[in-house]
């Protein structure tokens, strides 16, 4: 037996006026995005932006629903626009941000882990590392250079 440890390695920014300015941009259409979030159950507006290759931008938001597991996260609902907007283009980075109506929320935004999962198949049909970027309504940017700092031991199709 021997144990092992997986490192996560990620960057902090105080606020986003300190990101390079291509990450600015992407995480500002992120906000943007939130503002639209069809959130009236949990009162939680997520917005999401997936900058690609071509120098587009996708922008989207969570959506919620009565039957609540029919809502989507707005990490997918972006993702999948993407593919469906520009399909084969890769996907270079992704911003997460969020705001509550009920309460101020000043820390990093960490997706779940359905959108992980789909992150991981996004990076790799893409060929390159997802660029992934989270903020609270205010307050610090955790920027993660790859999903695998995210989600360790990734199932990929080769298992299958
Ligand atoms: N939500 C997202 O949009 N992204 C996440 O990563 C976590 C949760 C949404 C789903 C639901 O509409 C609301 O936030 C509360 O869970």
């Amino acid at each position: 037996m021997r144990k092992e440890q997986f490192v996560c390695p990620y960057e902090v920014y105080d606020s986003m006026e300190e990101l390079p300015e291509r990450d600015a941009e992407l995480m500002r259409r992120a906000h943007e995005a939130a503002r639209n979030a069809y959130a009236p159950y949990s009162k939680f507006h997520v917005g999401a932006a997936v900058r690609l290759a071509n120098g587009e931008i996708v922008v989207d938001n969570n959506v919620e629903n009565a039957a609540y597991p029919s809502g989507l996260c707005a990490e997918r609902v972006a993702m999948f626009a993407a593919m469906a907007q520009f399909p084969g283009v890769p996907f270079e980075a992704l911003a997460i941000t969020a705001w509550s109506s009920t309460k101020a929320i000043s820390e990093p935004v960490a997706p779940c882990g359905a959108c992980r999962q789909v992150m991981v198949e996004v990076e790799h049909v893409s060929k390159r590392p997802l660029r992934v970027l989270c903020q609270g309504d205010t307050g610090p940017v955790m920027v993660f250079d790859g999903i695998e700092s995210l989600m360790p031991f990734i199932f990929l199709e080769k298992f299958l």
